[in-house]
């Protein structure tokens, strides 16, 4: 192992397991108004008119009149309001903002506002809906030709539900106007700056007008990508008009049905089979987006992108939609729309082995891309692809090949088991040029009198570590011990762009601008005086640009690796699966903490285990979200997954810090592919075509095939 690799105490573990971290709903509430959203009860309609009580002094009605700026939030496009325009178009849309300082009395008030509709039927099936926000086309080859020559045709479809990211911490927006009219936006996120830019814009004011300040953040797996762009908006809208702090902390009802939540997803292959080989693929992904387009391109690009899996189709066809319904947007969640179509490759691979009569792991082997490969866009896999190795490390861990044999004979007793593999990349950082173009990174370091190095940055700690990471690398360079190196949650009135907390890529991109800087900085270095070095991002040299428009070329510079696989116990009689065990191997480059990283992998993985078995999330015929809490929404613990094994397979980037890659998203990714396959063994070699696979599902497989 690296130097680099060996584990320290996190930076944030003290003051987060002792109960001192200062969250947003921890801040003092003296003078600070409790702002309460008026939440649309109805999925499609026209909002004629809401009758406000009289509001007593000091208590505010806030909606869309009181914008000074723009109603629009900006996230990619513009489309999603502050405050609903003429018509709400899902059920949670935010009307109004209830503010004043009794919180009871602001919920009484808010509950009083009645709104007057003209509804219309809302479209809430992603099969029927007919507004697509976005639509994309890419491939290589002449799949026609292929399909017109193949021995066997194969046509399926693959349906994915919601997942709701279920952080600890609910959602929660401050703002707070300070003197000389700047007003100060801190709360639970991802991306400070995405918040800056976006109540820029809804207050009307230049980039010194408003900061943002992350604070201590209780999880976001993506949820809190995009989410607190708009709460950010509307409580510095209620701030500017109450002339006072507005505080909006979710109640976990409110968080779990209004707010963003991962793309369900229905994808069609057809597939063209000679002499035992896939040699086209004509696929179609439809993902539905709700109401507004929120993050759902790039969603779907990442989504896309990854269709055909880890696998070489000589002839390829895709197309993307992302469509409209009356429903909750759906947003970023850890996978970022990759968990989708990998679970629908990987059932689809497992078929066609199955109807070829082989099994499914040397039929994926015989297609395995490799380093040198195009990729699904006519990139390139620059570096070597360790998934053969990682098969036979897992392999080794939980035998396999011998299980997947066994469980395939047919099973007797109340009990039956089943095995099954997935294999995955997640591509590190951003989907396209978006690095390139659009972030531009930038990071500082600076050196105080004292020697102290403070790390410049806009990467949230979100749980991954890296208030810990950033300064390892930097003290790394310097010969400093670590406690001479900190990093504070960002305020964008302090700390430069270096993008958002997404992608997997903070610490592959942002950790090796810092890594460069250190070394700048130890290049330079006079003691007993203050220094500032400052790096921006450069893009690899051996990438092969991406143009969206063709939707061509290095989707990612490189890509994180990984093979799962889960066995299960079905007790025929209940319906209930145990996992008897489930094993990754996950090639994440060089870990800059081992326990960070394996922390990651495991509670990835988890989260992975509960979309593929448990984590079942509808709306009824009116368009509700039918979850709204713990109860009955579950999520797997550790009971549930004791033995859970994940291995690091190291396979060096070098152009991430010390060989480090994207890690965050990939243990996520691969878990429902592995979970079904499995459940299908246990089920008696059915074939399954979605995910959740629920104990209802298996009761439902079991009454059909009289197992
Ligand atoms: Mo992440 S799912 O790119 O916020």
């Amino acid at each position: 192992m690296d130097r680099i690799s060996e584990s320290v105490v996190k930076k944030d573990h003290l003051p987060k397991v002792s109960g001192r971290s200062v969250y947003v709903a921890d801040y003092p509430t003296e003078g600070v108004l409790f702002g309460k959203l008026l939440h649309g009860k109805v999925a499609r309609a026209k909002v004629l008119d809401v009758d406000v009580p009289e509001l007593p002094e000091g208590y505010f009605y806030v909606d869309a009149r009181d914008v000074p700026g723009d109603n629009n939030v900006n996230i990619v496009l513009d489309d999603t309001p502050v405050f609903c325009r003429e018509t709400v178009e899902y059920i949670g849309e935010p009307i109004a903002m209830l503010c004043g300082p009794d919180e009871k009395t602001v919920e009484r008030l808010r509950d009083a506002c009645v709104v007057h509709y003209e509804e219309q039927e809302p479209v809430l099936d992603i099969r029927t809906a007919d507004h697509v926000f976005f639509d994309y086309h890419f491939g290589h080859g002449d799949v026609d030709k292929a399909f017109a020559e193949a021995d066997k045709v194969y046509d399926e479809e693959f349906e994915t539900g919601y997942q709701e990211q279920a952080y600890l911490e609910p959602q929660g927006m401050m703002a707070v106007p300070e003197e000389g009219g700047r007003m100060f936006v801190h709360g639970s996120a991802q991306c400070a700056y995405y918040v800056h830019g976006a109540v820029m814009r809804v207050l009307g004011c230049g980039p010194a007008g408003v900061h943002i300040l992350q604070d201590v953040t209780g999880g976001g797996f993506g949820g809190k990508e995009a989410f607190p762009s708009i709460l950010g908006c509307q409580v510095a809208v209620a701030a500017h008009k109450c002339g006072k702090p507005v505080r909006c902390v979710f109640d976990r009802r409110e968080d779990m049905e209004y707010t963003s939540k991962r793309h369900p997803s229905l994808c069609r292959y057809r597939v063209a089979v000679k002499d035992g080989r896939v040699t086209a693929m004509d696929i179609d992904v439809k993902f539905n987006a709700g109401a507004y387009s929120t993050l759902s391109a790039v969603v779907l690009q990442r989504g896309i992108i990854a269709s055909p899996g880890i696998y070489n189709v000589p002839n390829l066809r895709v197309h993307g939609s992302a469509v409209k319904t009356n429903t909750s947007p759906c947003g970023a969640y850890r996978g970022f729309g990759a968990p989708q179509t990998f679970f629908a490759v990987e059932m689809m691979m497992d078929h066609i082995a199955r109807d070829l009569g082989v099994d499914s792991l040397p039929f994926k082997e015989a297609h395995l891309v490799k380093q040198g490969d195009a990729t699904s866009t006519c990139g390139k896999y620059h570096f070597p692809v360790p998934i053969p190795a990682m098969i036979a490390e897992v392999d080794a861990e939980c035998d396999y090949r011998a299980k997947r044999e066994r469980y395939a004979r047919p099973q007797t007793g109340r009990y039956r088991r089943g095995i099954g593999m997935s294999m995955y990349f997640h591509g590190a950082g951003f989907t396209g040029s978006g690095e390139r173009d659009l972030i531009k990174a930038v990071a500082k370091l600076r050196k105080y009198a004292d020697g102290t190095v403070e790390i410049l940055a806009s990467n949230g700690e979100i749980g991954q570590g890296v208030r810990t990471t950033f300064p390892k690398i930097v003290a790394n360079e310097l010969n400093l011990p670590l406690e001479k190196v900190y990093y504070d949650h960002p305020d964008t009135a302090r700390v430069p762009d270096s993008g958002p907390t997404v992608a997997s890529r903070s610490l592959m991109v942002v950790g090796e601008l810092l890594r460069r800087a250190a070394i700048k900085l130890r290049e330079q270095w006079i003691d007993g005086v203050e220094q500032e070095v400052e790096e921006r991002f450069r893009e690899p040299d051996f990438m092969i640009p991406f143009y969206i428009d063709k939707f061509q070329g290095d989707a990612y510079p490189t890509y994180a690796w990984a093979v799962n696989a889960i066995e299960v116990e079905v007790d025929t009689y209940t319906g209930i699966t145990k996992i008897l065990g489930a094993y990754g191997s996950f090639d994440v480059g060089t870990p800059i903490d081992y326990n960070v990283v394996l922390g990651q992998m495991e509670g990835g993985f988890l989260q992975g285990i509960g979309y593929a078995s448990i984590e079942k999330m509808d709306y009824d015929a009116k368009g509700r979200i039918r979850n709204n809490s713990f109860s009955d929404y579950l999520i797997p613990t550790t009971k549930d997954v004791p033995n859970l094994k994940c291995m690091l397979h190291v396979e060096k980037y070098p152009d991430g810090p010390y060989g480090a890659k994207g890690a965050g998203e990939l243990p996520l990714v691969g878990a429902p592919g592995a979970y079904v396959e499995a459940m299908e063994q246990a089920l008696g070699g059915v074939r399954l075509h979605h995910a959740p696979f629920t104990a209802e599902d298996t009761l439902a497989v079991i009454a059909k095939e009289g197992l």
